[in-house]
């Protein structure tokens, strides 16, 4: 337990690094659609479209007035331009980006809305509670928290 913190000092100075010391960590493809950027990273890290299957996003996209207990307002066309960029380059949508670690647990018919219950995310995030709510984090998906190159699409340990 003590040594969290210890792993999170690691986790940013790694980030903090030039790209070429990237070499153990993880890349996840960051959003590249300026649209999605903009809309979808207005209240949290716009998440990379491989954490989640093609059908998680269209669902997401369709419930956009109940977006976990927040409305987020956006014109029709703006809407259906986000996701077909997110289902276009979705965890399942062939592209390479996808995460087969995070995607081997999502059952066929499965529809997650959440990164962050996924059984992948959860055992790389075995974390004290106390860790959770400590000012600096309050909520697991504040990726950048502790990934302080999560924007740009490194995850590293
Ligand atoms: C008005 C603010 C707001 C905007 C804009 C917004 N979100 Fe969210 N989003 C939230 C909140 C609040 C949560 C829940 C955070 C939590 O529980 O930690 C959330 C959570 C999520 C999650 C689940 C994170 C997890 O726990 O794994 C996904 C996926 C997500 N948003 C996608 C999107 C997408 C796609 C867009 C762009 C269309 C978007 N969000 C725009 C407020 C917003
Ligand atoms: C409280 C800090 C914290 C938060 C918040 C957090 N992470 Fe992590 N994450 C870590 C640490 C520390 C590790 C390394 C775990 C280990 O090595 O056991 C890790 C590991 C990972 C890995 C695996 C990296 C690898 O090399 O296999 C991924 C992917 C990841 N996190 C994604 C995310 C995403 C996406 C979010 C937001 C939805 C997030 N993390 C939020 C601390 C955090």
């Amino acid at each position: 337990m003590a040594r969290f913190p210890a792993l999170i000092v690691a986790a940013c100075l790694l980030a903090a690094m030039p790209a070429i010391s990237h070499a153990g960590g993880k890349y996840v493809a960051p959003v590249d659609d300026p649209l999605t950027r903009k809309v979808c990273g207005e209240c949290h890290m716009a998440f990379p479209p491989g954490f989640l299957p093609g059908r998680s996003w269209s669902a997401l996209m369709r419930d956009l007035s109940d977006h976990f207990g927040e409305e987020v307002v956006l014109p029709a066309e703006q809407a259906a331009q986000i996701e077909a960029y997110l289902v276009g380059h979705a965890g399942d949508a062939g592209t390479g980006r996808g995460l087969r670690d995070f995607m081997r647990w999502v059952a066929p018919d499965g529809v997650p809305r959440r990164i962050t219950e996924n059984p992948a995310f959860l055992r790389e995030h075995d974390f004290p509670d106390r860790v959770w709510r400590d000012p600096k984090v309050v909520t697991k998906s504040n990726c950048q928290a502790c990934h302080t190159g999560a924007d740009r699409g490194w995850f590293d340990d």
